[in-house]
């Protein structure tokens, strides 16, 4: 499975912050936002990511990004001239998907919780069709929205709803089969102008293959478009992605530790150094 992380936007509600910069590369307490979508890929056990962001920005993320490899990652970028929607995604990233399955996430989304690697894991082995993952909000008026029967499968799918029918709105994380590429592609823009991504999820539903995840009270979806859900998402820190590496098992401790210390001024890269002195069940190793 390939992995699209879509970071271009124009980041207009965080003006002006984003006035010079691409909101992904925004901090996030320590560390770049897109470090937190990337984890998500990451732990779902993908290695081959492609991000797409606008022409001014993308080679901002060759610099922080470079290969990949030392994640044990391989990185490909492409650029989105205009932000003509999440659907684009698929356009673009056509050739870098080929004939595999693919999960996209939003470069600005941030999830965790505890049975995160299980879920994703749970939606990578499904061998065809969708799958989303909905997510309890109060205000759902702002996000694509889920109606979902009460066997929690999925009945209708809303765009941002004026009155909506339901609390579930489908957050920035999808997973897909090959049969993504030829629905987005087939998708036509909406009113205000945007291929999305809403369309390519009715098309899955419309074909009774769309599956919807609910994340419980158990998760936290936090997306950072504004400024006060930036400083809320500031307060979770996790998403080291040296420490997903390593644990997955894409890059070895000697990898790890040349990390650390490129970063020993900092405590993220002290964490890392003490990862690497620790063995399989966290206790230290002297
Ligand atoms: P949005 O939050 O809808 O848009 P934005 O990031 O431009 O912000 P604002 O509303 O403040 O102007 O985008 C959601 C995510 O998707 C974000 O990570 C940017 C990304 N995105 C693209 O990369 N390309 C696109 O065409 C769109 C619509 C969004």
């Amino acid at each position: 499975m390939k992995g699209i992380v879509l970071a271009g936007g124009t980041g207009t509600r965080l003006h002006p912050a984003t006035l010079s910069i691409n909101k992904q590369l925004l901090p996030v307490y320590d560390k770049p936002m897109i470090y937190y979508p990337v984890s998500v890929l990451m732990l779902a056990g993908i290695r081959e990511i492609l991000i797409i962001s606008s022409p001014e920005h993308l080679d901002n993320y060759q610099r922080l990004f470079g290969t990949g490899e030392q994640f044990g990652l391989s990185f490909s970028y492409a650029i989105q001239p205009r932000p003509e929607g999440l659907a684009q995604a698929f356009l673009i990233g056509r050739e870098f998907v080929g004939a595999d399955s693919v999960a996209l996430v939003l470069g600005d989304n941030l999830f965790f919780g505890s049975g995160m690697s299980e879920m994703l894991r749970k939606a990578r082995a499904r061998a065809s069709g969708a799958t989303v993952f909905a997510y309890h909000v109060d205000d759902p008026s702002a996000y694509g929205v889920v109606t979902l029967g009460p066997d929690g499968r999925p009945l209708r799918l809303v765009e941002k709803p004026v009155t909506p029918e339901s609390p579930w709105a489908v957050t920035g994380l999808y997973f897909y089969d090959n049969q993504v590429l030829d629905i987005a592609a087939a998708v036509t823009p909406s009113a205000r102008g945007e291929l999305e991504i809403t369309s390519v999820n009715e098309a899955y539903l419309e074909r009774g293959q769309l599956h919807v995840e609910r994340m419980s009270r158990g998760y936290a979806w936090l997306d950072t478009g504004t400024h006060d859900s930036l400083l809320e998402a500031a307060e979770f820190v996790v998403a080291c992605l040296e420490e997903i590496a390593y644990l997955q098992g894409f890059i070895g401790k000697e990898q790890l530790i040349a990390r650390g210390k490129l970063f020993a001024k900092t405590a993220y890269g002290q964490n890392l150094l003490k990862l690497a002195q620790e063995d399989q069940t966290g206790r230290l190793v002297r």
